[in-house]
């Protein structure tokens, strides 16, 4: 297979790039801890790797070195397509390079020969209570697939270390492959008829979600096929991306730490912040009937933080500039449906805010993120069931947690366990350093 051949063929200079790294500068200081990055969540704590991407505060998100609208151009679309295949992107995910439209379509005929989900994963989704979270649901069928992990069944077999990595790789794929497929027919159950549209064989993985979804629209496969791009991978700080890290460091397999990453997607601060942002929008445009002027919005705007609410899809952690992610998906829009009132609501809110937060001058970063219009676009074909979307964010963001997950198994990443200390201990140091100052 291409994809365990590519990485085989890297994995001894990695593992000896890494080896001689810890010997010889095993002790060089990277960063220093202080105590409000202890109390504040480990914020920009330098203390994890990942060679998959980087997040630049001023310049956004590389995927393996490249910038999105980069990856847009380089990596093969299917024909007559505008965005590129999520199989090319997984291919970059995981070997890091661009591949050749052959090696793309390889990765997408692995997905279709490893795309059946099993009967009874729909018969869990059709057990649960209908008012279940979409995300609860997606979870527990990622989960209830981990009975087929090659990983857990070759381990305790007796799997030598060297080789963690390659049922990791095919678990991730046999995964992955499943995932619009459950991700649609969740939509399906829950939103619509209940009743699943089989997978068109002929389709790429973005476009057969599209399909299997109901939505039988050419700008909505394109648009499916930008989503999960978009939204694959941020580094390895975020809480979907490490909370899979830290599960999987435990050797539980992919299943077990997907389900845990999607867990933590699910939460309000993470993934379900572009609901939010779309709650917002609409609930400008239902006050004013309509699209407002721009000095009304910058009022409303000014009454959501007088409030003392945030302005949702605005702000970032790390960025400090427009996500280059905000930046493509409004691209799209603009090519697309320039009218559409929503989608020119967000392109006004994007006119309008960053003024607003600069002059109230308390969030670090008053530019767009990936969240602030993302809602909109899938407002735009039909998509309106706000809980749904983070599912189609974790549907994305497990390509870059699995392709993490091969390589962390790869290079022999260890189990995490950072140290704790009490609060007395911290304020014994504070004091220490009082008296020393
Ligand atoms: C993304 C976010 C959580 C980052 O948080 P952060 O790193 O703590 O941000 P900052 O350091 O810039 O925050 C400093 C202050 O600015 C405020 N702030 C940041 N973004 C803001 C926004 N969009 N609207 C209003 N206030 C904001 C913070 O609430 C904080 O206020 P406080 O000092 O009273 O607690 C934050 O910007 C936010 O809440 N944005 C809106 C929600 C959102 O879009 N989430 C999706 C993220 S991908």
């Amino acid at each position: 297979m291409i994809l365990k051949d590519k990485i085989a063929a890297q994995l001894p200079d990695w593992r000896n790039r890494v080896r001689k790294l810890v010997k010889e500068s095993g002790e060089v200081k990277v960063d220093e801890v202080t105590i409000s990055q202890i109390y504040g969540g480990a914020r920009n704590i330098k203390s994890l790797v990942t060679d998959i991407s980087y997040v630049d505060p001023n310049e956004g998100i590389r995927f393996r070195g490249f910038t999105i609208p980069e990856l847009i151009q380089l990596l093969p679309k299917p024909p007559g397509a505008e965005m590129p295949y999520a199989g090319g992107l997984y291919y970059l995910l995981l070997v890091g390079e661009i591949p050749t439209a052959e090696q793309a379509l390889e990765v997408e005929a692995e997905w279709h020969a490893r795309g059946e989900v099993p009967q009874y994963i729909f018969d869990i989704l059709q057990a649960m209570p209908a008012d279940t979270h979409p995300m609860t649901m997606f979870s527990a069928a990622v989960l209830s697939l981990q009975r087929e992990s090659l990983f857990a069944h070759e381990y305790h077999a007796g799997l030598k270390k060297d080789e963690y990595w390659v049922p990791t790789l095919e678990d991730s794929l046999n995964l992955t492959a499943k995932l619009p497929a459950i991700a649609a027919y969740i939509y399906r159950l829950k939103y619509q008829d209940g009743k699943r549209i089989a997978s068109d064989p002929s389709l790429d993985w973005g476009a057969d979600f599209a399909h299997m979804m109901g939505v039988e629209n050419k700008g909505y496969a394109d648009l499916s096929r930008l989503y999960f791009l978009l939204h694959s991978d941020h580094e390895s700080g975020n809480v979907s991306a490490h909370a899979t890290h830290l599960v999987g460091s435990a050797l539980s397999d992919v299943y077990y730490a997907s389900s845990a990453g999607l867990n933590g997607l699910a939460g309000p601060l993470h993934g379900l912040a572009n609901q939010e942002c779309l709650g917002w929008l609409l609930s400008v445009y239902e006050k004013f009937g309509g699209v407002p002027s721009k000095a009304d919005l910058r009022q409303y705007a000014w009454d959501t933080l007088n409030s003392g609410q945030v302005i949702p899809g605005y702000g970032h952690a790390v960025l400090r500039k427009t996500d280059p992610r905000f930046a493509a998906q409004l691209e799209f829009g603009t090519q697309h449906f320039p009218e559409d009132d929503i989608f020119k609501l967000a392109s006004m809110v994007y006119d309008v805010v960053p003024d607003v937060l600069r002059e109230q001058g308390k969030a670090k970063d008053p530019w767009p993120n990936v969240d602030a219009i993302s809602g909109a676009l899938q407002y735009h074909y039909g998509v309106r069931e706000f809980d749904f979307y983070t599912v189609m964010f974790g549907v994305s963001r497990l390509l870059g947690v699995t392709a993490n997950a091969v390589w962390a198994r790869a290079l022999g990443q260890p189990i995490e366990r950072p140290k704790s200390l009490t609060t007395a201990m911290l304020e014994a140091a504070a004091e220490k350093a009082k008296a020393q100052a």
